[in-house]
């Protein structure tokens, strides 16, 4: 049996396939390997890792360059697949989707944020905010309403008719953002969203991020290189030779728009790698 609690991947309800999820776990990971393969070279960035999200939840996954991080946040958006080891989101596993349910997945269950933003430079501000709508097949002057309000929300409201090449690269990132959400995602993941930024646009970005996580419930799962803004996750992992593991004295201790406890925190990653 199967609910929708939104939009998204049919999650699985007493299913065999809903066995690995707990309660308020939102994703969960179990030996999760990836190895690039290019000619006779072999690249293993990580080996085994055991992760656990619990809906509401914000983590931060900081590590050195080249420790995984994208690779890793490709794999929980199903834009690669993983070497070995499984990915659940919401107790489904990724692995035993159709194609057309991991399209759906990724167009509705995830949003993604890039580093660079990826807009398309011709199209209005508007326009790229309701491109997943129009991708999903939605009028275009209901896309064009809601992709409206979502630059409200993002503080671009009096933006929407300017082209996405014409803003600044803090207000392309923020457009960025409202087309990650505007399918209403239970998962927000973005790579080094701040990355581009200088110092000041980096620390609005990120509270643009904070405030949406809540006000949204949404479960976020941010790779940064910015430890001081890392902190102001729930709970910062740090991925490092290969190993996921929590920063040293790093837990804020509730998740963000539950006030609930973030619970088991080391107990969730594994320690093989
Ligand atoms: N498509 C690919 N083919 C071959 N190797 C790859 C591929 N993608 C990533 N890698 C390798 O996997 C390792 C992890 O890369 P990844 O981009 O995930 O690291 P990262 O932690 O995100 O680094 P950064 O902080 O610089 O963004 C690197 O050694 C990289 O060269
Ligand atoms: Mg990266």
């Amino acid at each position: 049996m199967y609910r929708h609690e939104r939009p998204g991947v049919a999650v699985a309800d007493g299913s065999p396939q809903g066995e690995a999820a707990e309660p308020g776990e939102l994703l969960r990971t179990q030996g999760l390997s990836k190895t690039f393969r290019s000619g006779s070279e072999r690249v293993t960035p990580f080996e085994g890792i055991d992760l656990s999200i619990r809906r509401g939840e914000m983590v931060a996954i900081v590590g050195p360059s080249g420790a995984g991080k994208s690779t890793l946040l490709h794999l929980l958006a199903s834009l690669d697949t993983p070497t070995n080891g499984e990915v659940y989101f919401a107790g489904s596993l990724l692995r035993s989707l159709s194609e057309p349910e991991l399209a759906e997945y990724r167009n509705r269950s995830v949003g993604f944020v890039w580093q660079r933003h990826h807009l398309l430079p011709d199209f209005t501000a508007v326009e790229n905010v309701a491109m997943p709508l129009l991708v999903r097949g939605e009028p275009l002057g209901q896309a064009l309403q809601t992709a409206r309000e979502w630059l409200g929300e993002v503080g671009l409201g009096a933006r929407e008719k300017h082209r996405a090449g014409e803003l600044s690269g803090g207000e392309q990132q923020r457009v960025a953002i409202a087309r990650a959400l505007v399918n209403r995602p239970a998962l927000l993941l973005a790579d080094e969203p701040t990355g581009d930024l200088d110092e000041r646009s980096a620390e609005s970005i990120f509270e643009l991020m904070q405030r949406l996580h809540r006000s949204h419930s949404l479960t976020t799962i941010v790779a940064t290189h910015n430890g001081s803004l890392a902190r102001r996750a729930n709970r910062v992992l740090v991925l490092e030779h290969g190993k996921l593991s929590p920063a040293s004295g790093s837990v804020a201790g509730t998740a963000a728009g539950t006030g609930e406890p973030v619970g088991k925190e080391s107990g969730n990653i594994g320690e093989r790698g």
